[in-house]
């Protein structure tokens, strides 16, 4: 159940970060002197475990929403868009009052109702997933979706198959492999051929001949997404190049393509240092090449519009020395954000209170009995004491989305924060929820 929206007081006269106040008043506790938050003392035991906050706070400054070309959002972040519907009206802000303010009040503008609606709207226009089953499938022919990125010959024809039945036609894009060579993690890297994405660009047009027998799809995109965390947009820009030249080659064959879907990736800064592409930039070369050519451009960005604008708060319970090495040891671990133990991915860890501590050199892990289960290793870092909060920052993307319950570990609560408002977005699982639908 979701907690209705709650006032927090926003403790102005204390040195202390936004994210304490932020996170004492989420569970509802005394705050240093005498200051009490607003806020549900039914939350205090949540005090012990971790939780996902997400912040109106963004990585770039480009308003999607002002974008005429189409946009939408990957399923691959977490199922409220009221983060992304607000991302995309917020500008990148430091969360001083004013600023908070000043962004809380465009949630409520008349161009924020719009942008909400085209979200929407655009959301449910297309379906990526390399495997969608026939039921998947079906499904999205009912709700009427707008296009399916198609990302083999047999997924064509049963996409052709179920639109027959259902006697209507199935706007497809297919999902070409563009075989450009990206500096990222080769996990998150899609757009060669050794990947299982799309089918070889080389083969594109064999492909699209032979699909002109399928009486119940139009052939009216093509579609390209070659990997995550981009940090350099010219993969990007060559990516784009091969697919508009086979658009080109397409609508000389007579193809009436009408859109190309150019995928997501743009990378953020895990580390302060980090350059990232210029979203204004990449918006512009794109349009650039897009003029005249009377095609929809439609893109995924996912990670650009929402890693910064989460954190995972986490409590320090123990600290321990082994040997030599220095352990920080806290309540989340690698089922709340896998991105360490399965990229070895780094992410900034902040003390919430700041402090003068010693600096230590150690590693922060979970309690999870593995030995990959960690949120950093030798990390140079501020000492954390036991009760110590520290957050996990540009956890926004990637993060909840890829929790789980490994462990019987409860996913964590994820509190919303909006101005001066904040409200648990989604509620801490129970042990109740940990075995729903098992039966002996
Ligand atoms: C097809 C597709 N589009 C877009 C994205 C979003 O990528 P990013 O979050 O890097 O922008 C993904 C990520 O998995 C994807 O698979």
């Amino acid at each position: 159940m979701q907690a209705a929206v709650k006032p927090l007081r926003l403790v102005k006269d204390q040195p202390a970060s936004e994210l304490e106040t932020l996170f004492q008043a989420h569970h509802g506790r005394v705050f240093r002197t005498a200051q009490r938050i607003t806020g549900s003392a039914a939350d205090a035991e949540d005090v012990l475990q971790t939780v996902f906050l997400r912040l109106v706070k963004g990585q770039d400054d480009y308003d999607w929403s002002k974008n005429p070309e189409a946009y939408l959002s990957r399923a691959a972040i977490n199922a409220s868009l009221d983060l992304l519907r607000s991302r995309t009206r917020a500008k990148a802000v430091s969360l001083d009052d004013s600023e908070v303010d000043e962004i809380a009040g465009s949630f409520r503008s008349p161009e924020a109702a719009h942008a909400d609606r085209e979200l929407q709207k655009l959301v449910r226009e297309a379906v990526s997933r390399l495997g969608k089953t026939a039921g998947e499938i079906d499904e999205a022919l009912a709700a009427g979706i707008f296009n399916f990125n198609c990302e083999s010959e047999p997924e064509l024809a049963l996409i052709d198959a179920l639109a027959h039945r259902r006697a209507v036609k199935a706007r497809v894009a297919l999902r070409v492999n563009p075989d450009v060579e990206t500096d990222t993690h080769h996990y998150i890297s899609t757009g060669k051929l050794a990947h299982k994405f799309g089918v070889d660009i080389a083969e594109a047009e064999v492909i699209y001949e032979r699909a002109r027998k399928h009486e119940n799809l139009l052939l009216e995109g093509v579609s390209c997404h070659i990997g995550s965390l981009l940090l350099d947009d010219a993969p990007l820009m060559e990516a784009v190049d091969r697919v508009l030249a086979l658009i080109e080659r397409l609508r000389a064959k007579g193809f009436d393509i009408r859109h190309a879907d150019l995928g997501g990736g743009l990378g953020v800064a895990y580390k302060p240092d980090e350059v990232t592409p210029s979203i204004e930039k990449f918006v512009a070369a794109l349009k650039q090449r897009l003029e005249g050519r009377n095609l929809r451009a439609v893109l995924e960005p996912g990670r650009s519009i929402v890693a910064a604008a989460g954190v995972l708060l986490t409590k320090t319970l123990y600290r321990k020395k082994t040997g030599e090495k220095d352990f920080v040891i806290v309540d989340a671990a690698m089922n709340d954000l896998i991105r360490p133990a399965l990229y070895s991915a780094y992410h900034d860890i902040l003390p919430v209170r700041q402090n003068n501590n010693p600096r230590i050199c150690a590693d922060v892990v979970g309690p999870v009995c593995e030995t990959g289960d960690f949120l950093a290793r030798d990390r140079e870092m501020p000492d954390a004491m036991p009760g110590d909060v520290l957050a996990i920052s540009t956890a926004g993307a990637y993060g909840f989305a890829q929790a789980s319950t490994y462990n019987s570990r409860r996913r964590a609560a994820e509190v919303m924060v909006e101005g001066d408002q904040w409200r648990v977005v989604r509620a801490r699982e129970s042990y109740e929820d940990l075995i729903r639908g098992e039966t002996l």
